[in-house]
């Protein structure tokens, strides 16, 4: 049983992707994760990410692992290292490759085998599990997920000014948006919800009505 959340960066998909798992006590899939892993070996291996056959070379070479809500990447522990704006920047690079979507398509679809699952990235209604159970899609302006992500590094301790935000994440829906291959947008049977007014928690409530709603006997 899976249940797919779409949407640009900052919409609030994994947040709220995880929370909804954790409450219906489904796994969680980051697939945003898996595309800044391959990014994240680009860039540590000096590979320019428009490099698509050296970057297809690094994609299947990679070994990526979920465990306990940690992501390792070769045996090293990389789940802090890849939220810096440059990895973000790359994995949007690396993401229009057709051949490095396949490779890492293929691992989303063989982790979702046999389990009940919350799948969150930019494909997961339209291309991957085409066949889930529940599909949502989430939006939110521009300024509010530049906000967002803003906060989300001053946690962090990396300061970045909004207006050079809000211009990377423009870049990125572009990119995301026009890509020949699994474009962002929305399944034609996904629900679709406007994040910016709302809070987390209401969001999360939200998706689990609509899901009960959907299966009557989770
Ligand atoms: O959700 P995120 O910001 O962590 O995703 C990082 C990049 O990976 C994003 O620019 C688009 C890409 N991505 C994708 O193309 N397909 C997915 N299923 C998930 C992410």
């Amino acid at each position: 049983m899976i249940i797919t959340i779409d949407g640009p960066a900052g919409s609030g998909k994994s947040t709220a992707a995880r929370l909804l798992a954790e409450r219906l006590g489904f796994e969680f899939l980051n697939t945003g994760a898996m595309y800044r892993a391959i990014a994240f070996r680009v860039l540590a291996q000096g590979i320019d990410p428009s490099d698509d056959e050296r970057v297809v070379q690094c994609a299947e070479s990679a070994a990526i692992r979920f465990e306990k809500g940690r992501l390792t990447l070769d045996g090293d522990d990389i789940t802090d290292a890849i939220q810096s704006e440059s990895v973000s920047l790359a994995a949007s690079q690396v993401a229009v490759n057709p051949a490095v979507r396949e490779v890492l398509v293929g691992l989303q679809r063989r982790a979702a085998e046999g389990k009940r699952m919350v799948s969150e990235g930019r494909d997961q209604g339209t291309v991957v599990f085409p066949g889930a159970e529940a599909k949502f899609f989430l939006t939110a302006t521009a300024e509010c997920r530049a906000r967002r992500r803003q906060a989300e590094l001053a946690q962090r301790g990396e300061e970045v000014e909004f207006e050079s935000l809000l211009a990377t994440i423009r870049e990125r829906d572009e990119r995301d948006v026009s890509r020949a291959v699994a474009p962002l947008v929305p399944a034609d049977d996904a629900v679709e919800i406007d994040t910016s007014e709302i809070t987390v928690a209401e969001l999360v409530d939200q998706l689990a009505t609509c899901v009960r709603d959907r299966l009557p006997e989770s």
